[in-house]
C-alpha cells in the first residue's frame, strides 16, 4: 500500500532536481528601532529549504534581551509620538448621558503591541497582524517563527525605506519559549496578539494572566465542517472541498478538514474527490503548473505521516495517497480517507496536512450536532442549493465563519476568527481595530446648556 501510486504525479522528477530560484537574502539580522542588528548573544539559526532540507540563510537568534530593546525601542516611539494614523476613521463618539454632562469616548491607542505569527502563511500573517495595529498608532513587537523568518525582515526595511519613524515595526526572529514567551511575559508590553496552535494560545494566556494582564488575542487551530447537503451541485461541493482542505500543502487554520456528506451523494462525491486528488501536480513550487509543494519541515511532516497511519490502523478507507513523494524533501501525497468515524483520531486532531477525511450523515440535524462536536469552531463551509438550508446552518454552527458554496473568501473586510478553543477576537477589517483601541471616556459639566 505504500508508495502506491507516486507515477501518478506527473512533476515527481522536478522534486528530485529543485529550481534554484534567483533570490538574494538581503535581511538576516534582527529589525530593532529601525536598524538591523545582531543578536546580543551573537546567535544564529539555520532557515531550511523545506523542498531538500537545505540550509539557505542563517539569521540572528533573537532572545529575551533582544525583546527587552525591541520592547524599549517601542516604548519610546509610541511616548515620542503621536506618528500619523493611517486612517482617518478611527474615532470616538458623543454620547446621551443623564445629568448636565457632555460625554465623549477617545478611541486611544493601547501602547506596544507584541504579536507573534506562525509558519503557514508568513506574509499575510504578518500583514493580518500589524495592518490594526499600526492603524490605530500602536508600535509594535513582531516575533516570527523559527521554520520562516525572511519575508518579514525584508518587508519592513521597505517599510522603513519608505519613512516608517524608528522603533515603530520592530521585527524579532527566534523560538517560542527563548523569544516568544519573554514577549508575552513581558511587564511594559500591552496587548498580545497571536496565531498559531491552540495548546501555545493557552500558554500565552497564562503568561499574560501572571505577568501585566495585558490583552490578548488569539487564532488558533480548527477542524473545520465541510458540510455537503443531499442537494448540493456535486461536481463544485467535491471541487471546493478539494481546495478547502489541500490549499496550501493542508496547512490552514480553517482547513475544511471534515468533509461531512449526505449519504444519498456520498459515493459519487467520494468518486469525484478522488479524481480532483488524483489530478493534483506535486512538486516544486518554483515550476510552473504546481499545485502542492513540501510540507513547511520534518516535524510537520512526520506528524502527518502519522496522522496517516492512525486513520489506516483505526479502519478508515485509504482511497488516494498514503506516503511520502519522493525521497527527499517534505512532499506527502494528496491522500483521502472514506468511511472515517466521529471518534477516530483523523477525524478529531488538527492534522494539518494534505489529508481529507470524509465522513457520511443522514439529517441536518445530525450533521450540525457532529459538526459542533469539537473543541474547535473556526470556520465551516456549507453546500446546498436551498436558501433554507442555507440559512438554518450558518446559524446553527458554532464557528467564526460561514462559507456558503464557496470557501476561504478572504477579503480583508471580513472578520475572521474563532468560537471555542479556536480562539479570541476578530481579525481584519473593521472588528480587528478593537483589538487596539482603548477606549476613554471623557465627561465634562455643561454649566449653562441651551439644551439637554
Ligand atoms: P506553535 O503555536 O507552537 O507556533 C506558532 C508561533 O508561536 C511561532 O512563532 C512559535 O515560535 C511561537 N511559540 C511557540 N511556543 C511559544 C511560547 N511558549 N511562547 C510564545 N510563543 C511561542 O505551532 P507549531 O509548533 O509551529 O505547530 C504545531 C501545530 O500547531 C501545527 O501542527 C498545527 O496543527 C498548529 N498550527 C496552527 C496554525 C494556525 O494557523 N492556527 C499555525 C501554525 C501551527
Ligand atoms: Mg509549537
Amino acid at each position: 500500500m505504500w508508495g502506491r501510486g507516486i507515477s501518478r504525479f506527473t512533476t515527481f522528477a522536478s522534486i528530485e532536481k529543485p529550481i534554484n530560484p534567483s533570490v538574494k537574502i538581503e535581511h538576516n539580522q534582527l529589525l530593532i528601532d529601525g536598524k538591523f542588528v545582531d543578536a546580543a548573544s551573537g546567535k544564529t539559526f539555520p532557515t531550511l529549504d523545506p523542498r531538500t532540507g537545505n540550509v539557505i540563510a542563517q539569521v540572528a537568534e533573537g532572545d529575551a534581551e533582544d525583546i527587552n530593546r525591541a520592547v524599549s525601542a517601542a516604548r519610546k516611539a509610541f511616548d515620542e509620538g503621536p506618528w500619523p494614523r493611517m486612517t482617518p476613521y478611527i474615532h470616538g463618539l458623543t454620547l446621551p448621558a443623564d445629568g448636565s454632562y457632555h460625554v465623549q469616548t477617545l478611541h486611544e491607542p493601547v501602547g506596544v503591541a507584541g504579536q507573534i505569527i506562525p509558519w503557514n502563511f508568513p506574509l499575510v500573517m504578518y500583514g493580518w497582524k500589524i495592518g490594526p495595529a499600526l492603524a490605530c498608532a500602536n508600535t509594535v513587537v513582531l516575533k516570527t517563527a523559527e521554520q520562516t523568518p525572511l519575508s518579514a525582515l525584508y518587508v519592513t526595511s521597505l517599510l522603513y525605506e519608505a519613512g516608517l519613524p524608528p522603533g515603530v515595526l520592530n521585527v524579532v526572529s527566534g523560538f517560542g519559549a527563548s523569544a516568544g514567551a519573554p514577549l508575552c511575559s513581558h511587564m511594559d508590553v500591552d496587548k498580545i496578539a497571536f496565531t498559531g496552535s491552540t495548546e501555545t494560545g493557552q500558554r500565552i494566556l497564562e503568561m499574560a494572566a501572571k505577568s501585566n494582564l495585558k490583552s490578548v488575542t488569539l487564532e488558533l487551530g480548527g477542524k473545520s465542517p465541510f458540510i455537503v447537503c443531499e442537494d448540493a451541485d456535486i461536481d463544485q461541493a467535491a471541487e471546493l472541498a478539494h481546495f478547502a482542505l489541500f490549499f496550501n500543502q493542508g496547512q490552514c487554520c480553517c482547513a475544511g478538514s471534515r468533509t461531512l456528506v449526505h449519504e444519498r451523494v456520498y459515493d459519487e462525491f467520494v468518486e469525484k474527490a478522488k479524481a480532483c486528488a488524483s489530478k493534483r501536480v506535486v512538486g516544486d513550487p518554483f515550476q510552473k503548473g504546481v499545485q502542492q509543494g513540501p510540507q513547511i519541515d520534518e516535524k510537520q511532516f512526520q506528524k502527518i505521516l502519522k496522522y496517516i497511519r492512525s486513520g489506516v490502523e483505526s479502519g478508515a478507507t485509504l482511497e488516494i495517497g498514503g506516503d511520502r513523494c519522493g525521497s527527499k524533501g517534505y512532499y506527502i501525497q494528496p491522500t483521502i480517507f472514506s468511511n472515517v468515524k466521529d471518534n477516530m483520531l483523523i477525524a478529531q486532531d488538527e492534522i494539518f496536512g494534505p489529508v481529507q477525511t470524509i465522513l457520511k450523515y443522514k439529517d441536518l440535524d445530525e450533521v450540525v450536532r457532529r459538526a459542533n462536536a469539537t473543541q474547535y469552531g473556526l470556520a465551516a463551509g456549507v453546500f446546498t442549493q436551498n436558501l433554507a438550508t442555507a440559512n438554518f446552518l450558518s446559524r446553527a454552527l458554532r464557528v467564526g465563519s460561514v462559507w456558503i458554496n464557496c470557501y476561504d473568501v478572504f477579503d480583508a473586510a471580513i472578520p475572521f476568527g474563532g468560537y471555542k478553543m479556536s480562539g479570541q477576537g476578530r481579525e481584519k477589517g473593521i472588528y480587528s481595530l478593537s483589538n487596539y483601541l482603548q477606549i476613554k471616556a471623557v465627561v465634562t459639566p455643561l454649566k449653562n446648556p441651551a439644551w439637554l
